[in-house]
């Protein structure tokens, strides 16, 4: 999948989706909680087909500025090691991409990009999308 980035959104959908309130209001209110200092992790999880993504590219499509990382896992058995952070490097400093492109541990590439995060001007939504 393409990285999304704050300037680039055009690949979200602009269907509205039916009787997703609920959610987006509590997406919603971890991202208000996040752009006054205190992060939080959202796990959506349900069957497939249910609407996990699309829920997720709405509540991304309505959000407001922040840096918006995409990244989705493989659906092959053996799937690339830490796939999802490939799909955001563009978005990434210079320093993680070459941590990256290193395959540095992933200690240190978790540490650098928790450091990217908090360096962030805007709030920072980060979605990883498990195999689709
Ligand atoms: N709340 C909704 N209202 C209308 N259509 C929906 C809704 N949620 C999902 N869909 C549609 O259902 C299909 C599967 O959704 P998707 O987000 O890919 O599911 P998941 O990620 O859980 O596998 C898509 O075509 C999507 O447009
Ligand atoms: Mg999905």
């Amino acid at each position: 999948m393409r990285p999304v980035t704050k300037d680039d959104r055009s690949d979200l959908p602009s269907r509205p989706l039916l009787e997703r309130d609920v959610p987006l209001a509590a997406l919603g209110r971890v991202l208000d909680s996040a752009r006054k200092g205190r992060g939080g992790t959202v796990f959506v999880r349900e069957e497939a087909g249910i609407g996990k993504s699309s829920l997720l590219r709405t509540f991304a499509q309505k959000c407001g500025p922040v840096l918006l990382l995409w990244g989705v896992c493989d659906a092959f058995a053996t799937a690339q090691v830490l796939g999802p952070l490939f799909d955001m490097a563009d978005a990434f400093d210079e320093h993680l991409r070459n941590l990256l492109s290193k395959r540095a541990a992933a200690n240190v590439l978790f540490t650098a990009l928790l450091a990217m995060v908090r360096r962030a001007r805007a709030s920072v939504v980060m979605v990883v999308e498990d195999a689709p």
